[in-house]
């Protein structure tokens, strides 16, 4: 795992989107893995400005997300298809046929089916290259909440109550929020040729260490990217904060950059 470890949410935003910008201009047709949340707006907002001012096309990648509320339709504005539709792929030159987001709607009875052929689209289209990920305050990634297989295929899952109390921000009071999802399970995510994982503020800074430098355990799903070949780890400093081996994920990644930088 590379740790890279910046100084705020914003430098975070721009490794990030300075890696995806990367592979989607060595590889225009690309498949992405995207995750929704607070964590990658930033790193969406930025690739907005890449496309715009320094003409990053998308015109040939394709996306998969990892997850959306079940029973929201794609239009309700609290579903994950509006937010990428909000704050990437309405902006950006990305043919809508090319984004695929979990169906929140789809029949109780056609679910398996339905998950099946999710995972189905993600191998025709040559699997995932590059899957972005956040973190749950659980430790989930995607919906795998503590306790869900290492080896889990997409499915229906239900949420956590702390995950349903973390999501209620964005549902007004009163309202239901949510209790179950399809997500892609962990299995699923550790088939990406390539793992962005991001995280940002103090409040993350606790599962962070688990997940990185804890047992690789079902009760903190995210701790299973320890078992991936190629997982880059981008953190700020709040969120690196709890890290054991901090001083060493930035003396490595000095050490990156001098044995990088051109010797004559
Ligand atoms: P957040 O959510 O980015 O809004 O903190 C992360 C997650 O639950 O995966």
């Amino acid at each position: 795992m590379r740790v890279i470890i910046k100084e705020d949410y914003r430098e975070v935003s721009r490794e990030a989107a300075g890696m995806v910008a990367g592979l989607v201009k060595s590889k225009p047709c690309c498949t992405l893995g995207l995750a929704t949340g607070s964590t990658p707006l930033g790193l969406y907002n930025e690739l907005v400005r890449l496309h715009r001012d320094e003409g990053l096309s998308f015109a040939r990648v394709k996306t998969f997300n990892l997850d959306e509320y079940y029973g929201l339709a794609p239009e309700d504005s609290r579903s994950y298809r509006h937010f990428m539709d909000e704050n990437l792929f309405g902006k950006i030159d990305i043919r809508p046929e090319n984004t695929s987001v979990p169906d929140g709607r789809t029949e109780i009875d056609k679910l398996e089916e339905y998950c099946t052929s999710y995972e189905e689209k993600i191998r025709a289209s040559g699997g995932i290259d590059l899957q972005v990920l956040g973190i749950g305050s659980d430790g989930h990634i995607a919906f795998n909440e503590p306790g869900s297989s290492l080896s889990s295929r997409t499915r229906i899952v239900s949420l956590d109550p702390q995950t349903i109390r973390d999501n209620s921000r964005f549902f007004n009071k009163g309202e239901r929020v949510p209790e179950f999802a399809l997500s892609m399970g962990v299995g699923t995510i550790l088939e990406s040729r390539e793992i962005l994982f991001l995280a940002s503020g103090e409040g993350k800074a606790e599962i962070v260490a688990r997940a990185l430098e804890g047992p690789v355990t079902s009760m903190v799903t995210a701790s299973a990217l320890q078992l991936h070949p190629k997982v880059s780890i981008i953190l700020d400093s709040q969120a690196a904060g709890k890290l054991r081996r901090l001083q060493y994920y930035r003396f490595s990644e000095e050490a990156e950059r001098k044995i990088r930088m051109p010797l004559f």
